[in-house]
């Protein structure tokens, strides 16, 4: 951005919080926007080899004294024979009835991703993909703003995302897609193969950020021949978003520019009969139509760009 040039203002909606890589611990940080239903937190790790404990805390702020209520205390624990998870709550510096979940599939050694779901009474967490509780809110969600992680764990990522808008009545349980940093298979241009082509449901996500001085960043769904029947644009010059089918008819996507400098993204673009919805960032843009027998034809999904991607899932 050049000196004296403004943001657009942007609803919050729109704005997703970085990840965070390799935080040391103890770790605290403000969530953006609070918690809310329909918010997630993915923690990716390892388990230290000699680990006693640690514990995720979604904090009401975070002063050291008094010390802030908590409205849920997660806490996996390795030092007794079968590892397991305590959950709790804190009010005005008391712990109250503590829950107990037997069963961890955690080891001392090993690495993890926890989905933390946040529901409109509950949140739900699995571990490695896999369902593991579900902890009734004992405090207003809407009074969380901090997380913060202590204890005997080596964090390497951290991440703040929004459920898929397109889902309805959140049933969808979504798994936690690791973020990768530095990852060969994330370097641009970046190919996955569609090998059944597009179906209905189907779901692709990018996740990345934008690099400094950006040009440009493409993704493209190609047939077997490499042409590619439908592509989202993004030009930076303009600062325009853009369907552009067959590498020609472009169609203007009415919605915030939302791609800066170093600045984190989330494009997921769900299939549905006839087409390909999209949304930014967590938030719906609309749809574009393309044909199914075309949707079906599409093997190969291609990101580049000015752009570092983190997570790719077809
Ligand atoms: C206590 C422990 C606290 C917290 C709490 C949860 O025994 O000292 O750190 O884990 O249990 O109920």
């Amino acid at each position: 951005m050049s000196p004296g040039e403004t943001l657009d203002p942007i609803p919050d909606g729109f704005i997703l919080q970085p990840p965070v890589f390799h935080p040391v611990i103890p770790y605290v940080t403000t969530i953006f926007g609070g918690l809310y239903a329909g918010k997630m937190v993915v923690l990716q790790g390892v388990v230290p080899l000699h680990a006693r404990r640690f514990q995720v805390d979604f904090q009401c702020g975070c002063s050291l004294s008094p010390p802030p209520d908590i409205a849920i205390h997660f806490n996996p624990r390795f030092h007794t024979a079968k590892p397991h998870v305590i959950c709790n709550s804190l009010q005005g510096g008391q712990w109250q009835a503590e829950a107990r979940w037997p069963g961890l599939d955690l080891q001392r050694g090993a690495s993890f991703v926890i989905l933390f779901l946040f529901e409109n009474e509950e949140m739900k967490v699995s571990v490695n993909g896999k369902h593991f509780l579900h902890f009734r809110y004992r405090l207003p969600l809407w009074r969380v703003n901090t997380l913060g992680v202590y204890g005997d764990v080596l964090v390497k990522a951290i991440g703040f995302l929004n459920i898929n808008p397109f889902v309805e009545g959140s049933k969808e349980y979504p798994a936690g897609h690791p973020f990768l940093l530095y990852s060969a298979r994330l370097e641009l241009p970046c190919s996955r193969a569609l090998p059944r082509g597009l179906w209905p449901g189907q779901v692709i996500i990018v996740r990345g950020l934008v690099m400094q001085e950006p040009k440009d960043f493409t993704l493209s769904l190609n047939d077997a021949v490499a042409r590619a029947p439908v592509a989202l644009r993004v030009s930076f010059a303009d600062r325009t978003l853009t369907w552009v089918s067959h590498g020609r008819r472009r169609k203007l996507i009415a919605a915030p520019f939302l791609f800066y400098p170093q600045r984190f993204f989330e494009v997921l673009l769900l299939c549905r009969e006839g087409g390909l919805k999209l949304a930014l960032n967590g938030q719906g843009l609309g749809a574009t139509s393309v044909d199914q027998q075309v949707l079906e034809r599409l093997r190969e999904l291609r990101i580049s760009g000015s752009v570092q991607l983190y997570c790719v899932h077809t």
